[in-house]
C-alpha cells in the first residue's frame, strides 16, 4: 500500500519565503544522499520562484559512493543548478559551498553586494548538523536584527556571504509511491504515517536487487553466497528475525522487531554505504507516476 502522509500545510512557510525570497541570489536544497530525488522537494522551486540552485547530497559518507557521482551529473545538467556533495559534520564544508554559490551568482560579491543565500531540506536531511557546523566557523547571527525574525538565523559564512535558514517547516512531497517508502526508510516522515514492517520490506526487496553482499554481511544468514537475493523478502526478514533472536513467547518471530532492526541498520550505515535509487530508476518511477 502506498504510504499517505499529509503532514500539515506549509503556509507560514511559503508565506516567510516569498518575504524573505526577493533579497536572496541563490537557494541551497539540501539532499539526503541515499535517496537523492526523493528527498528533493519539487515545490521548492515554485516558491523560490526558481532561482539558482545548489543542491547538496549530504550524508554523501554514507550513500554508494558509485551513485553520487550518477545523481550529481544528473543534477549538474540543469540550468541553473550546481550539485556538490558533502557529508555535514566534514571540518570545512563552507569553501566549497560559497564557490558554488559563487559559480551560479557571478555578479554578488564584496561588502556592497554580499551574497545572499536560502538553505532549505526537508526533515532529518541534517541541516541542522550543517548550520551547527557552519555556525562555529563563523558567528551565528539570530534574533533582533531588523528583518530577522525568531523563526529565521542568518549565519554569516564570510564578510560577503550570508546565508539564512528557511523559516518554518519544508515537508517531504511524496510524488510517487516508491520515493515514499524511500522517505520512510530514511527517517524522513512521521513514524505513524506507515507501517515498518511493509517498509522494511520494500527496503529488503531494493537491497536483495542492488545490495545482496551487504545484506549477507551484516545478517550472515548462514547461506550460499547470493542464495538471498533468490528469497522471498518476507523469508529474509522471518530469518534476521531469528538470526537476531527476535523471538516472541511461543516461538512465533517478532516481525515488527526485526523490521525496526532493519530499518535502524539501514538509517546508521551499519548496514554499508546505499543509495535506493538511480537517476534512471528516479526518471522510471516519475515517467510511470505522470501518467496515472
Ligand atoms: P535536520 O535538521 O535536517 O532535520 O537533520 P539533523 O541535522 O538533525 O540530522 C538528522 C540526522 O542525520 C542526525 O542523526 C545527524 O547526526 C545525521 N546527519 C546529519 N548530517 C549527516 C551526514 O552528513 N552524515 C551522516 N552520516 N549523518 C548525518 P540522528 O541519529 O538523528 O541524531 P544524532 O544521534 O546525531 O544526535
Amino acid at each position: 500500500m502506498a504510504i499517505q502522509w499529509f503532514p500539515g500545510h506549509m503556509h507560514l512557510t511559503r508565506k516567510a519565503i516569498g518575504e524573505r525570497i526577493k533579497d536572496i541570489d541563490v537557494v541551497i536544497e539540501l539532499l539526503d544522499a541515499r535517496l537523492p530525488g526523493s528527498s528533493s522537494n519539487p515545490l521548492l522551486a515554485e516558491l523560490t520562484g526558481h532561482k539558482p540552485a545548489v543542491k547538496v547530497l549530504n550524508k554523501q559518507d554514507v550513500a554508494d559512493p558509485a551513485r553520487t557521482p550518477l545523481w550529481l551529473d544528473w543534477y549538474n545538467a540543469r540550468s541553473e543548478t550546481r550539485a556538490i556533495a558533502l557529508d555535514a559534520s566534514e571540518p570545512a564544508p563552507a569553501r566549497r559551498l560559497i564557490d558554488a554559490c559563487h559559480q551560479l551568482a557571478p555578479q554578488r560579491g564584496g561588502m556592497a553586494k554580499p551574497m545572499r543565500v536560502l538553505i532549505c531540506g526537508i526533515p532529518n536531511v541534517g541541516k541542522s548538523t550543517l548550520i551547527n557546523t557552519l555556525s562555529k566557523k563563523s558567528q551565528a547571527k539570530t534574533g533582533d536584527e531588523a528583518g530577522i525574525t525568531k523563526l529565521e538565523q542568518r549565519i554569516t559564512l564570510a564578510d560577503d556571504f550570508y546565508l539564512w535558514d528557511t523559516p518554518g517547516m519544508l515537508w517531504p512531497r511524496i510524488t510517487v509511491p516508491e520515493s515514499g517508502f524511500k522517505l520512510a526508510a530514511s527517517g524522513a516522515i512521521g513514524r505513524n504515517a506507515y507501517d515498518e514492517e511493509e517498509v522494511a520490506l520494500e527496503l529488503i526487496g531494493y537491497l536483495k536487487q542492488h545490495y545482496v553482499p551487504l545484506l549477507e554481511a551484516r545478517y550472515k544468514l548462514g547461506l550460499p553466497p547470493g542464495a538471498v537475493g533468490d528469497m522471498q523478502d518476507e523469508e529474509v526478514l522471518e530469518a534476521v528475525a531469528r538470526k537476531r533472536g527476535a523471538i516472541m513467547a511461543g516461538g512465533r518471530v517478532n516481525l515488527q522487531k526485526a523490521a525496526e532492526l532493519v530499518m535502524t541498520d539501514f538509517r546508521t550505515a551499519i548496514l554499508g554505504p546505499i543509495t535506493l535509487e538511480t537517476p534512471a530508476e528516479f526518471e522510471v518511477w516519475q515517467a510511470e507516476g505522470a501518467r496515472q
